[in-house]
């Protein structure tokens, strides 16, 4: 990997790159993001396999303004409150999915809420600028690794990837994670902007994550180790088209009447890209049909082992 200077020129090209659905690392206040086009699904699931996240966790998008931010989400009086004092700033608000949402449900990892952040470092607002596209961005690190501060070490431990060269990170801690789905402002994640400073700002404390179930799925989806679950039940491991089912398949093997194909070729990255939204297609249908959705195997390496952790999970949840 390249560190580039980040000078206008470097900036353009990045900007260019992540338009062109490339993978890179920019600097923001609070760490160095691992960043994509938020809109392209096949760069999204590049994201999971570099960082080898062994589970699809949701991933915050960052845009370049609020009004940005409302082309895909939608904000009650909390989240716009909260949006206007702390952005740009270290300050990430969950909210609902706009209907036509254009960023990837792989970002959302299958759920209907979407986690917002407008950065305020200079050269990841510039990007955003000139990309004119959200861009998801975890932690620039490998899975389990610290989060990286200072260049340098994002180049030590992601050797593949270009960074561009912002500094040190101000903040140097991510940021704060707040829900906005219902009437209370919910604490998902400690970070950059003190509990108490928000709460000044709401003027009234914020509601921690409920330990109780049902109310955690409600107000803290991306809290729970199940993100999404078709209505319908879902069987892994399934080769052949039965009578009540729908089979996604996998693979050139896949026999000739599945519903769909995750990936044709057998490539972990595309069938990662295609997950939730075939899952949320295949399920749409089988309610309608009254069938239940089977889906064929899928290798346990590379990215195939995510698949299998959302995969089993919903099948899980569905035979309970
Ligand atoms: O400071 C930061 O926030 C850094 C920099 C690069 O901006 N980014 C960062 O992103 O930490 P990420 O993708 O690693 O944060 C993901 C976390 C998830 O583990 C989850 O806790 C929360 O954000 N999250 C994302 N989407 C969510 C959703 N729809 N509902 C609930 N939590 C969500
Ligand atoms: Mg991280």
């Amino acid at each position: 990997m390249t560190l580039y200077p980040a000078s206008p020129r470097d900036i353009s090209s990045f900007a260019k790159r992540l338009r062109n659905g490339e993978v890179v690392a920019i600097p923001t206040e609070t760490v160095y993001g691992l960043a994509a086009d938020a809109t392209q699904a096949d760069a999204v699931a590049a994201i999971y396999s570099i960082k080898e996240r062994p589970q699809f966790n949701p991933l915050i998008c960052h845009i370049a303004s609020l009004r940005m931010a409302k082309q895909y989400g939608v904000f009650n009086e909390t989240a716009n409150k909260l949006a206007k004092e702390f952005w740009p700033g270290a300050l990430t608000l969950v909210v609902p999915r706009k209907d036509n949402c254009k960023i990837s449900e792989l970002a959302s990892a299958g759920l209907h809420s979407l986690a917002l952040r407008c950065p305020s470092h200079p050269i990841a607002a510039e990007i955003l600028r000139l990309a004119k596209r959200p861009l998801a961005a975890p932690s620039a690190n490998p899975s389990g690794r610290l989060s990286p501060t200072r260049p340098e070490d994002v180049r030590r431990t992601l050797p593949n990837i270009d960074v561009l060269d912002g500094g040190y990170c101000e903040v140097g801690v991510e940021s704060t994670i707040i829900g906005c789905l219902g009437d209370m402002a919910v604490y998902l994640r400690a970070g950059g902007i003190s509990r108490g400073d928000i709460e000044a700002c709401l003027g009234e404390p914020l509601t921690d994550v409920p330990t109780e179930k049902g109310d955690a799925a409600r107000l803290a989806p991306g809290r729970l180790v199940r993100h999404y679950a078709p209505h319908v039940p879902l069987h892994i491991n399934c080769t052949q088209v039965k009578e009540d089912m729908l089979l996604l398949g996998f693979g050139a093997d896949a026999p000739a009447d599945v519903a769909d194909n995750l990936s044709e070729t057998g490539d972990l990255c595309e069938a990662t890209a295609n997950l939730f939204a075939c899952l949320h297609k295949l399920d749409l249908q089988a309610q309608a049909e009254n069938k239940h959705i089977g889906v064929m195997p899928i290798p346990h390496h590379g990215l195939g082992e995510a698949i299998n952790d959302r995969l089993s999970r919903a099948a899980e949840a569905v035979d309970k």
